[in-house]
């Protein structure tokens, strides 16, 4: 079980003061999968009409995500997280890897509008819960207010 508590403190420290989007980003992709070992860690951001793939942690993956598309695409479109015990069971899950078996997907909100996700991959199924999903929407509060405030600085 995660320390969302730790974690989020060490989010916090890591973007503290921090201009640079992209290293935020591609930090804060580090911290989450050096603490939790999960297959795939990353991130996908809004631009224009579709998602692009920005830093993430685990094997390669694919570019672009539509709204509506995919685990990502609907979280966006939703405006809201999503848990996947089974990416099987999710119609139209977009499989950047065979390896796959759960996902979670939480949008980062800025000003009540979606402008990125948050998706990490599990090997095993079941793997995320609701202390999960509620841990990982303030690891996500705390990444937008250190990125969008960076942007407007
Ligand atoms: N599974 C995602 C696609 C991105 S990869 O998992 C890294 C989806 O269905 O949106």
């Amino acid at each position: 079980m995660t320390d969302y508590t730790l974690l989020n403190k060490q989010l916090e420290a890591l973007v503290a003061g921090q201009k640079n989007v992209t290293g935020m980003l591609a930090n804060a992709a580090a911290l989450l999968h050096q603490t939790t070992g999960w297959f795939w860690v990353g991130f996908y951001m809004v631009c224009g009409d579709e998602l692009q793939l920005g830093p993430f942690q685990g094997p390669v993956a694919c570019y672009r995500i539509g709204f509506g598309r995919g685990v990502c695409g609907t979280a966006w479109q939703r405006q809201e997280s999503i848990v996947v015990p089974d990416v099987e069971e999710f119609p139209g899950h977009i499989a950047c890897s065979s390896l796959s078996r759960s996902e979670i997907v939480v949008p980062i909100f800025h000003r009540s509008q979606v402008r990125g996700v948050l998706d990490i991959d599990s090997t095993e199924k079941g793997t995320f819960t609701e202390a999960d999903r509620e841990g990982l929407e303030e690891f996500c509060a705390i990444l937008s207010a250190a990125i969008f405030g960076a942007e407007e600085q």
